[in-house]
């Protein structure tokens, strides 16, 4: 039977670093805020000058995550793009990721679904793979944030925790009886909810998208978000998730060597770990130094942890779970070959 088994990975951030500190100086807020209500100390944003996509980070993360899998790009059946913030406002970003990586013909498909995008990007890799429309599928869940975040105090909220950055991963078919790949996905979605994190404009439903003399005073070209609110519902459905990504996987929480979260805030993973009575060691965080990098966050999460041995080894088995803008949450079991 063929299952979807992850061949390499890789990352990468912008090299411009903005500390709380930094954020201090532009807006009314503070480190202590910022580090007590999320967890960020710092995160990374694309430079001020030069021209920098979601897909300019891809292109780094997807080299480093295919040398690793030992492919080229020419091996590659598809490629799956998740981003919210992509180049422009078409074509998606997997047409540039893949010009970039020197093709001409792969298909790409790219995913709006914010910080659950690498998960329906897993899923559907998974689902071409295992219906045989793809062997080699690479899947890469990029964000340029910084460029769109209302800088003044009345978006400090929001621009408080988001981060720029792009994490890539090889997935390919094996054919092995092994229970191993992806065990399980859950995958929801909830439009009723979308006001609660959004940018309104520009917007296709408008007679003109652009409206003609607005001015970036206007609110609506920000991400607004109802905080507390998304809080409040990732702590009740994250767990939830993870109840019935298991109960489909047919195993049980104890089975599960490191749970990989979405890194948006540092005290929903650790109330998320409460819930689940999981020991602290076995929730994965790296949110202080990259802040939320939306559909990048998972994967950037799992390089890291391969790489500090936290997870990897054959027979290991890791959960993935999100919840952000849509609203849409969600959670992947991935077991090691
Ligand atoms: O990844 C996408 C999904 N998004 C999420 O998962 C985000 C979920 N929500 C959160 O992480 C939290 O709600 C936030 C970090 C965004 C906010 O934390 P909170 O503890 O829910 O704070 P709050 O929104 O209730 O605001 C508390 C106070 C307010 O002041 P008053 O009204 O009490 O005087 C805010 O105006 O903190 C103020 N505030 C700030 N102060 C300093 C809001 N943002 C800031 C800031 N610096 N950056």
């Amino acid at each position: 039977m063929i299952k979807s088994i992850i061949k390499g990975t890789g990352k990468f951030v912008p090299p411009n670093l903005v500390t709380n500190k930094d954020l201090e100086k532009i807006m009314d807020t503070s480190d202590e805020w910022i580090q007590q209500r999320t967890g960020i100390k710092q995160r990374y944003w694309i430079p001020e000058e030069g021209v920098t996509g979601a897909s300019d980070l891809g292109l780094e993360a997807a080299k480093q995550a295919l040398d690793e899998a030992g492919w080229t790009p020419d091996d590659l059946d598809f490629i799956i793009f998740a981003t919210l913030s992509p180049d422009i406002m078409f074509p998606g970003c997997g047409c540039f990721l893949a010009a970039k990586l020197g093709l001409n013909s792969t298909p790409t498909l790219d995913i709006r679904q914010q910080c659950t995008g690498f998960l329906y990007g897993f899923a559907t890799a998974d689902a071409y793979i295992k219906t045989g429309l793809a062997k080699k599928v690479l899947v890469v869940g990029g964000e340029v944030h910084s460029s769109g975040l209302d800088k003044s105090t009345r978006g400090r909220d929001v621009t408080v925790i988001f981060g720029d950055g792009a994490a890539a991963v090889c997935i390919e078919g094996v054919d092995t009886q092994e229970s191993v790949g992806l065990l399980a996905s859950a995958l929801h979605t909830d439009g009723n909810f979308a006001e609660s994190l959004m940018a309104e404009l520009p917007a296709s439903r408008l007679p003109q998208r652009n409206p003609p003399g607005v001015s970036l005073d206007d609110p609506r070209y920000f991400p607004v978000m109802d905080g507390p609110s998304i809080f409040k519902k990732a702590v009740r459905l994250l767990p939830k998730v993870t109840h019935e990504a298991l109960e489909k996987a047919g195993i049980g929480l104890d089975q599960i060597d490191l749970v990989i979260p979405h890194q948006a805030n540092k005290r929903i993973n650790q109330a998320f770990g409460q819930f689940l009575k999981l020991p602290e060691d076995k929730i994965f965080h790296n949110i202080e130094k990259y802040g939320n990098t939306t559909a990048a966050s998972i994967p950037l999460a799992l390089h890291e942890a391969i790489e500090q041995g936290r997870i990897g080894k054959s027979g290991e088995t890791v959960l993935f779970a999100a919840l952000g803008a849509g609203l849409t949450w969600g959670a992947c079991i991935y077991r090691f070959l």
